[in-house]
C-alpha cells in the first residue's frame, strides 16, 4: 500500500512541475468553415489532452477584455469585430510543455510565414483571420483558462 502512496505522490509532483496547460480558441472563420473536427484531430494527434471544451460567442466587452494587451494597436477594432463575428470553440489543453509546444503546432501569426504542417499554414486565411489562438505564457494560459471555464467544467 505504501509504495502506491509514493507512486501517487510522484505522479502529482510530475503534474505540478512538468505537465502544464494552455488555452486555445478555434476562431470564428474556422468554426464557420466547419474545420473544428480536423483542427481538433491534429491537436489530439500531437498528444494534447482536452481538459475542457465549449462553443460560445464572445460579446464585444468580453473580446475587449480578452485582447486588452492589444488595445493600442491599430488593428484593435478590426480584431474585436472579427473575434465577435461568430461562435468560437474554447478549449483547455494539457501536455508536457503545453504552451510552447502548442505555439509551435499553430505556427506564426501570419499563415504566409507559418511553417509547413502547422495549423495556421493548413487552415488560416490571413494574418487577421488566422483560425486559432494559443496562449503565449503559462501566466496568460491560467488567466485565459479562468476567463472561459470554471473549475467544475474541467476534467
Ligand atoms: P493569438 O494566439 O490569437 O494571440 O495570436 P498571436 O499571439 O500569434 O498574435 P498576436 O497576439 O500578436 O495578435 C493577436 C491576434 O490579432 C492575431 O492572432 C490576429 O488575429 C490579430 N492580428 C495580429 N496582427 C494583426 C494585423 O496586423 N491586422 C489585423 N487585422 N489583425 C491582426
Ligand atoms: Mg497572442
Amino acid at each position: 500500500m505504501q509504495k502506491y502512496k509514493y507512486l501517487l505522490f510522484f505522479l502529482d509532483l510530475h503534474k505540478l512541475i512538468i505537465m502544464n496547460k494552455t488555452f486555445t480558441m478555434i476562431k470564428p472563420e474556422a468554426v464557420e468553415k466547419n474545420l473544428t473536427g480536423e483542427i481538433l484531430q491534429k491537436i489530439c494527434q500531437k498528444g494534447f489532452n482536452v481538459i475542457a471544451l465549449k462553443k460560445t460567442k464572445l460579446s464585444v466587452s468580453q473580446a475587449k477584455k480578452f485582447y486588452d494587451v492589444h488595445n493600442e494597436r491599430p488593428f484593435f477594432n478590426e480584431l474585436i469585430e472579427y473575434i465577435t463575428s461568430g461562435p468560437i470553440i474554447a478549449i483547455i489543453l494539457e501536455k508536457d510543455n503545453a504552451v510552447l509546444d502548442f505555439r509551435n503546432l499553430i505556427g506564426s501569426t501570419d499563415p504566409n510565414e507559418a511553417e509547413e504542417g502547422t495549423i495556421r499554414k493548413m487552415f488560416a486565411e490571413s494574418k487577421s483571420k488566422n483560425a486559432i489562438h494559443g496562449s503565449d505564457s503559462n501566466e496568460n494560459a491560467n488567466i485565459e483558462c479562468d476567463f472561459f471555464f470554471s473549475k467544475t467544467e474541467r476534467f
